[in-house]
């Protein structure tokens, strides 16, 4: 690595205009350590995808200054491509070739020979516990076999820096769970760095050291995911009721608490926010507005999660106002308490 130095992946001020005149990156910053795992969050059309082509080199920056284990992408790309692996967001094997057919294929355009290629795919098949499905051909494998198969292709060269645009798209629950310990293992083994676009923000917590969120072609919110928590979210309070005879007669009192809102009201449960006031000071405020009126079972501080963090700073603003807080509100009453 050269150039910068410590960063796998530096962008500048990156912004990206297709020839339609749509601005889909517009003016984007951040950089990546190595061996981090790096999220890309962000509503559909945010400018995701454009933004991991255009690191890996399948697409020109309109401007900015953008390079990838200090290669710049524009100025020396085939150097880029030879550090990167990348897995893109809509399936690219070849079906009418066996799973190992298409690792051969991946290898031999990376200038591997034939005995380095038998031991990388035996060494992969073993970490991706393939057995016999490789001599299959793709055309008969399931969704989640073609998602290994693609990141098992990605790191076949092994890579320096790895893309995966939404690897666990459509995959079921153990599946994904298999990818992404793959994921954290292939880390661990070889401090690889990984670049990694989803939409599951459980994925993001469980796999990203940082997140980006990005919004409309901008990067709105940046940092792990307890400093995003930390900083965008809104701790709210959440009260329990013995029947739901009390919850009624707690919610025409608590209503009288100037400003309060109510987030969730579900079951016995109800979930309030302030916007204004402390959390200390509004559980207070409830209690003293029940006391020796209303029976309560609990009443406990819940800390934001990473996707009510999301909700607020990707909410469609358009039609003006800071209004984020407030959309989130409204999409907030549709999540589960807990
Ligand atoms: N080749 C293109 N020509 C014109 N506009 C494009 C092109 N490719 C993408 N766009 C537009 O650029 C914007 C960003 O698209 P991009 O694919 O980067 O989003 P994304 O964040 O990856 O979305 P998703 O979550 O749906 O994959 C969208 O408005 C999209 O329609
Ligand atoms: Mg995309």
């Amino acid at each position: 690595m050269k150039g910068k130095g410590k960063m796998m992946i530096d962008a500048r001020n990156l912004t990206k205009v297709y020839p339609n005149g749509m601005r889909a990156v517009d003016g984007v910053s951040f950089s990546v350590k190595k061996g981090v795992i790096f999220g890309f969050l962000g509503p559909n059309g945010a400018g995701k995808t454009t933004t991991q082509k255009i690191l890996c080199t399948l697409l020109k920056p309109t401007s900015g200054e953008v390079t990838v284990a200090g290669y710049d992408v524009v100025r020396e790309a085939s150097k880029v491509r030879e550090v990167i692996g990348v897995v893109f967001q809509d399936p690219a094997l070849d079906e009418k070739l066996t799973g190992r057919e298409n690792l051969e294929y991946h290898a031999r355009l990376y200038g591997m020979d034939g005995k380095e290629i038998k031991r990388r795919i035996r060494e992969l098949s073993e970490f991706f516990e393939f057995g016999d499905e490789l001599d299959r051909l793709v055309a008969s494998y399931s969704g989640g076999m073609r998602r290994k198969l693609e990141i098992a292709r990605s790191v076949m060269h092994d890579p320096d820096v790895l893309f995966l645009d939404e690897p666990t798209v459509g995959l079921d629950a153990h599946t994904r769970r298999k990818l992404w310990n793959y994921i954290l293992e292939m880390r661990k083994n070889r401090k690889l760095t990984i670049f990694l676009t989803t939409h599951y923000i459980e994925e993001a917590e469980r796999l990203c050291d940082e997140v980006a969120i990005m919004n409309k072609g901008r990067i709105v919110a940046g940092g792990t995911c307890d400093e995003l928590k930390r900083k965008f979210g809104r701790k709210s309070i959440l009260i329990s009721f013995p029947s739901l005879e009390e919850k009624e007669k707690a919610l025409r009192l608590i209503e009288n608490i100037s400003g309060i809102r109510i987030i969730t009201e579900r079951d016995r449960d109800v979930e309030v926010q302030h916007p204004d006031m402390d959390e200390i000071v509004l559980m207070r405020e409830i209690q003293n507005t029940l006391l020796n009126r209303v029976e309560v079972v609990e009443m406990r501080m819940k800390f934001p999660s990473l996707e009510d963090v999301y909700v607020e700073l990707t909410e469609d603003t358009d039609g003006g106002g800071s209004g984020h807080s407030i959309g989130g509100f409204v999409v907030r009453r549709m999540m589960h308490v807990g």
